[in-house]
């Protein structure tokens, strides 16, 4: 832990400017998630508490550095009143006089919201020129934002330099989880990687096998693994060209000492549709006009095996195809099994990315969970082993 908390800097009287992330889901002018919001309250409540004047700089959505009516930041507005129970103010752009103006303005007890940093192009080129104008407005720098902090931008990377900085309570309590879950973790450790595709979690399976001791492998990389091992598919998703790669991984895992946990049975269907008829069959056992669309039973009991083997679990991606029932059964039931060790006291478990905490979220398995995170493409890379900028700038 080389940064700072809120708890090292003397926030009275002074500006600070928070970076979050409330990029949330809204329909209609509501906001139907409010989770983020949620999460950096404590952080806002806390600098208000210590006589501090919240500035809060965010991004929304990816406006490609020009002006979209639809992706201001105003229309949070209310949701960031209610979160917080205090005024929020709102400044119609993140640097120059109007936003000086209104941090100037600025009494004890308000909030300030600057408009999205994405209307500057210069944003997300990690502008010098725009972290300084982002500088004048505050005395200190709080990123609160994990989620972006695998983004080098002028909000969550060279602004750090220019500020005393620290870290948020959200900021603090990810990396805290993520440390206890993979930098020093109780062992034995378990991964289960789920989703799609291997090529997009390729630099994620290999820098987990070098560190966990077993890595349960769902969804539709799955299916992937299981032709590199010479099985039939059907016509199920998988990405025939990374056989390769997937057996140069099994290999790779057993010199490590890491168990690889496949799919030993699995559901599988003849339309990808909720409800649709479906078998389970042994995972060598998928007819040619079929396809997988779960982890079978076996292959669940076999993993509440390793989960009860452990003492921490990481979690990144769905076993099946969650979205649909009764295609959600693997998922929902490992997911409720680490949720009842989590409850016993035997468990340390961490998840994040917007499918596998929708998925929880569904299963209803969240709740008990060690802890969940706000991240999605931060908490990917942080799990691959890649230094995030954001947290990089606050540990100089
Ligand atoms: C997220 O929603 O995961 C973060 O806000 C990052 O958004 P981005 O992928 O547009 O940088």
């Amino acid at each position: 832990m080389g940064w700072k908390t809120l708890d090292d800097m003397d926030l009275n009287g002074k500006r600070v400017l928070v970076r979050v992330d409330i990029n949330v889901p809204v329909a209609d002018g509501k906001v139907t998630d409010d989770t983020r919001i949620q999460r950096i309250t404590p952080t806002v409540r806390d600098i208000l508490a210590a006589g501090g004047r919240p500035i809060l700089l965010a991004h929304f959505g990816r406006p490609g550095g020009e002006r979209k009516a639809e992706l201001s930041l105003q229309q949070l507005v209310p949701a960031l009143e209610a979160a917080f129970d205090c005024p929020v103010m709102f400044a119609a752009d993140c640097v120059g006089a109007g936003a000086a103006a209104a941090a100037e303005a600025l009494k004890e007890g308000e909030v300030l919201l600057l408009e999205n940093t994405r209307f500057h192009a210069a944003e997300t080129k990690n502008d010098a020129d725009l972290a300084a104008g982002m500088a004048a407005l505050g005395d200190i720098y709080c990123n609160d934002a994990f989620s972006a902090a695998h983004r080098a931008h002028a909000s969550t990377e060279a602004l750090a330099r220019l500020l005393p900085a620290c870290a948020g309570r959200l900021m603090q309590a990810e990396l805290q989880a993520l440390e206890a879950a993979l930098a020093k973790p109780e062992r034995p450790v378990t991964a289960v990687v789920g989703g799609a595709k291997v090529s997009t979690k390729l630099d994620l399976l290999s820098n987990l096998i070098e560190k966990v001791d077993h890595l349960v492998i769902g969804g539709g990389m799955a299916n992937t693994f299981l032709l590199a091992q010479g099985h039939a598919i059907g016509s199920s998703l998988a990405e025939a060209s990374l056989t390769d790669t997937a057996s140069e991984i099994l290999t790779k895992a057993k010199a490590a000492g890491c168990e690889i946990i496949l799919p030993s049975d699995l559901v599988v269907a003849r339309k990808f549709e909720a409800n649709a008829p479906h078998e389970v069959l042994p995972a060598d056992a998928c007819p040619d006009d079929a396809m997988i669309l779960d982890a079978g039973p076996a292959s669940v009991t076999r993993i509440a095996e390793v989960f009860a083997n452990s003492k921490t679990l990481i979690w990144n991606g769905p076993l099946g195809a969650f979205e649909m029932e009764p295609f959600d059964a693997a998922t929902n039931a490992a997911a409720l099994k680490a949720a009842e060790l989590t409850r016993a006291g035997t468990l340390i478990s961490v998840a994040g990315g917007g499918d596998t905490v929708a998925a929880l979220n569904a299963s209803g398995a969240a709740a008990d969970f060690s802890y969940i995170s706000t991240a999605g493409g931060a908490f990917l890379e942080w799990m691959e082993g890649k230094t995030l900028p954001g947290v990089a700038a606050l540990e100089q």
